[in-house]
């Protein structure tokens, strides 16, 4: 499988701005890497459209947990793959905090992804505070047990795991190496005991997300066990994204 570096653009970008970074961002090819671009919702089918003769893939910033219905408000993943998505972007703790989502609802919308053969970017990490407590490894393992439980087909399919530490994100701040390749060890394991060792080493890619951007990125891209990034802040200047693909693409 190839790295991925993923742009998240959150609820940042209008859609000129989206459209604009998309046709920035398309100009150059890499090879090596594959990159996706998660634009709002309502402007999805915009970027797609610009995608069109590139390998560059699409992915939605969420995904509901149900399927098609009555359910004011929600997109399902029949939608997402509707509009071709080939990714959805789950767990991300901006929602686990401001929505409440939980394990249990981030686990319904990763089967409703898997229904529809759309990779979940299932995203896992901890609050300062749970550092601080010395309770990281715990609630990592918790979440990735929950989020991932009970679903029959995942042995099947493809996962894009990230990990970001919830202090990490738009802090400045990054996870220094020793402690990434720990939190790795740690999750490695957790899905070995949950589906096999071959299957982390052949269906997962681990990713890092967490103020990573083109001067940092770097230490971490050398890092044979990491697979990619989720990038927010970066992401927003075509410049910066389209260093961290160029030195992403030659790691
Ligand atoms: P920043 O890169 O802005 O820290 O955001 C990371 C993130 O939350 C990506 O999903």
């Amino acid at each position: 499988m190839k790295k991925i570096l993923i742009a998240n653009w959150k609820m940042k970008l209008f859609e000129k701005q989206s459209l604009d970074l998309t046709k920035k961002i398309k100009k150059k090819k890499f090879s090596k890497i594959e990159i996706v671009l998660a634009p709002s919702f309502p402007y999805l089918s915009a970027v797609k459209k610009l995608l069109a003769k590139t390998t560059i893939k699409l992915a939605a910033q969420n995904s509901a947990a149900q399927t098609l219905g009555a359910l004011t408000g929600e997109v399902a993943a029949e939608m997402i793959k509707d509009i071709g998505c080939s990714y959805a972007i789950v767990g991300h703790s901006e929602r686990r905090q401001n929505l409440f989502e939980t394990d249990q609802l981030i686990n319904e919308k990763i089967k409703r992804l898997f229904e529809q053969k759309i990779t979940p970017i299932l995203c896992v990490g901890e609050t300062l505070e749970q550092k601080k407590n010395g309770r990281r490894n715990q609630v990592l393992v918790q979440q990735l047990k929950n989020c991932l439980s009970k679903i029959a087909v995942l042995e099947k399919e493809n996962l894009v795991l990230a990990y970001e530490p919830v202090w990490a994100i738009g802090s400045g701040n990054v996870v220094d190496v020793a402690e990434l390749e720990a939190v790795w060890g740690i999750l490695k394991h957790a899905i070995s005991m949950l589906v096999s060792e071959n299957y982390f080493e052949n269906n997962v890619r681990f990713i890092y997300g967490g103020s990573v951007d083109e001067k940092n990125i770097e230490q971490f891209s050398a890092l044979p066990f990491v697979h990619g990034f989720l990038v927010g802040g970066a992401s927003l200047s075509a410049d910066k994204f389209l260093t961290m693909a160029e030195i992403l693409n030659r790691s």
